[in-house]
């Protein structure tokens, strides 16, 4: 399958920099290779879409980033101090299944199996017992193989950024018609960030016969419910922050109008990569300097169904808004530390508060530190009782298909 070509392509040779047309498997192909070549030393692109504006964007992020390093100050300091993971496109089948632009198109949608690859990741709320698909399972090990930390996916059919959960339970809101995560505002700064610098979308009532969004975002599950996203997926089994955008009315506009949705969009793709330096970050140690892996970090009162835990290198990285927190450090089986600290209202830019924990232990931990922590895949918030820590009051706002971008 086209997949695995594309996903080790990239360290092969060469053709042309960027146009605004329409790039099909072998069009996107080369552009990505001819970067990769042009470019080694800051790249590091994987492939593995339905939407084909998201597509044609991030292939244009692509050249835009690399192309600004070394002249524009602010890339550059965005690239040094960022790994930037772009995905164009996650299912090369659906997108050659579409031969020409058509804002309703119903095929393209799945994968050359038929199956909707939106809806194929397992799902904490019920159980998915869709097949998984190769693409899935391709996702799901990459997702293991690195610390991701925010993301997005970008679709098309609406204009709006929308945020987690896309399922829920009555512990999550789902009486109040919605489902949220204990870290809702972080999540709604996110979609807000987005949506407020691309002009079509912050008016939230774009496109014809269509809800209206306030501000140009929503949850997902106050919008439509759904099982088996990968949105919900990344935030509680792979620790990483993911929103969806929906970046036209029309599926698979003309030609014409990239230029229109490239311009509409760059501001807000840059802004939202720079969010993965918010809040905390650092590392955790023993007593003899060594890092510690999967150990517990979390925020008291934000706590994760399925636990956010150190890398390999003893690295956890927080995503949260200006604030004074409780930092709760625990090897499990181990007593807990709780650190207060403030993660100040910044005006410096790409600036992560940095804080390292070193921990009064030795090397006899490594038994509890190494056997596999990974969270069942299974509908976690089912075993729950319905009143949970999990839902909190939203404090109203001020704030890839699946085309994807991950960023560490
Ligand atoms: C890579 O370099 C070649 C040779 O200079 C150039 O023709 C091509 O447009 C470049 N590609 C990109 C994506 O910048
Ligand atoms: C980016 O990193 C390069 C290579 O380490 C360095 O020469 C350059 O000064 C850095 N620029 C910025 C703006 O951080
Ligand atoms: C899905 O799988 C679960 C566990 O294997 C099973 O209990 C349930 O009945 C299945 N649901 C459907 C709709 O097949
Ligand atoms: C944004 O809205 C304006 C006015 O409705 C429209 O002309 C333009 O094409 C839209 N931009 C995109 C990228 O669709
Ligand atoms: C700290 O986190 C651990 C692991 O999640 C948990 O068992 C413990 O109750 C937490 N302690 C506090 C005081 O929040
Ligand atoms: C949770 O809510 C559901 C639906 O209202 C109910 O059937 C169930 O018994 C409740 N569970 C607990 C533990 O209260």
């Amino acid at each position: 399958m086209d997949f695995a070509r594309l996903w080790l392509g990239l360290l092969l040779p060469v053709v042309a920099a960027l146009d605004f047309r329409y790039h099909h498997q072998e069009g996107m192909e080369a552009f990505l290779k001819s970067v990769a070549q042009n470019y080694s030393s800051i790249t590091h692109l994987h492939s593995i879409g339905k939407s084909t504006v998201g597509r044609e964007l991030l292939l244009h992020l692509i050249d835009y980033l690399v192309a600004s390093y070394g002249k524009d100050a602010e890339i550059t300091h965005l690239i040094n101090s960022t790994r930037i993971h772009i995905m164009p496109s996650m299912n090369p089948d659906g997108f050659e299944a579409v031969k020409k632009p058509d804002c309703y198109y119903s095929n393209g949608r799945e994968n050359y199996n038929n199956y909707d690859l939106n809806r194929n990741f397992p799902d904490a709320f019920e159980n998915n017992n869709v097949s998984k698909q190769p693409e899935t399972l391709a996702v799901m090990k990459w997702l293991r193989s690195e610390t991701f930390v925010l993301s997005a996916n970008l679709h098309g059919g609406a204009l709006v950024a929308s945020y987690p959960f896309d399922n829920g339970v009555q512990a999550t809101g789902t009486l109040l018609s919605r489902s949220l995560t204990p870290d809702d505002d972080v999540f709604q700064h996110l979609a807000y960030t987005y949506a407020s610098r691309n002009p079509n979308m912050t008016k939230g009532d774009q496109c014809k016969n269509k809800r209206n969004f306030p501000n140009g975002i929503t949850n997902g599950y106050s919008w439509y419910p759904l099982q088996g996203g990968m949105q919900d997926y990344n935030y509680i089994w792979a620790q990483c922050f993911e929103i969806t955008l929906e970046l036209s009315c029309c599926k698979y506009p003309r030609e014409e109008k990239l230029p229109l949705f490239w311009n509409d969009n760059r501001a807000s793709l840059i802004e939202y990569i720079r969010q993965v330096h918010l809040g905390v970050k650092g590392q955790v140690f023993d007593q003899s300097g060594n890092p510690l892996p999967n150990v517990i970090v979390e925020v008291q009162d934000r706590k994760h169904i399925c636990p956010y835990r150190t890398n390999k290198l003893g690295e956890y990285y927080l995503l949260l808004l200006p604030g004074s927190y409780v930092i709760n450090v625990t090897v499990p089986g181990h007593d807990t530390h709780l650190t207060k600290l403030t993660i100040p209202r910044k005006s410096q830019t790409l600036g992560a508060l940095k804080k390292d924990f070193h921990l009064p232990f030795g090397g006899r931990l490594d038994s509890t530190l190494e056997s596999d922590p990974s969270c069942p895949m299974v509908p976690l918030y089912k075993l729950r009782p319905n009143q949970s820590a999990a839902t909190k009051p939203t404090l109203c706002v001020f704030f890839l298909t699946l085309l994807h971008i991950f960023f560490k």
